[in-house]
């Protein structure tokens, strides 16, 4: 499994914190930075991150900022991207079940170390659950087919 991850100055600690976790269990992550503390502007990462996910170069995608919020909805600016910002396990699970989610946002002044690994892991570890649910993001698409031209 192949994934990409980014944060902003305000994701930093986390996102290392992640990408230490993902190596320890053997999985491949490309860091797309940030790769300072210094203040940056969290939507170059989001869109160099979903980029990547959506051309199909990485499987999932990990976002971090202060809050997870101003990431993620860069990210879904990016047709095919489907970011979730999750700060629990139900929500982790349930957005690959039911949205497909292919990008996990988290926020690093909202939840602590031990919670986020475990929602990385929840993340990563949940299966679509297809049918209805797909017929649900084949809506989305078209959502974005009317507004990108
Ligand atoms: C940066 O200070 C902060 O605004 C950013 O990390 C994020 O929380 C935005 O949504």
């Amino acid at each position: 499994m192949k994934i990409a991850i980014g944060c902003d100055h305000g994701g930093f600690k986390l996102k290392n914190a992640v990408i230490e976790h993902l190596q320890k269990k053997g999985l491949e992550v490309k860091d797309f930075g940030t790769y300072t503390e210094e203040s940056c502007d969290y939507p170059e990462f989001a869109q160099k991150v979903a980029e990547e996910v959506v051309s199909g170069n990485y499987e999932f995608g990990i976002l971090i900022c202060g809050t997870g919020i101003g990431i993620s909805i860069a990210a879904n600016k990016v047709p095919g991207a489907r970011a979730a910002l999750c700060h629990d396990t139900f929500s982790a699970h349930a957005t690959r079940e039911h949205n497909n989610a292919n990008i996990l946002a988290m926020g690093e002044r909202v939840i602590g170390v031990g919670l986020a690994l475990d929602i990385v892991d929840t993340f990563l570890g949940t299966e679509f659950e297809g049918g209805r649910h797909q017929r649900r993001i084949d809506k989305i698409k078209e959502i974005e087919k009317k507004y990108y031209k």
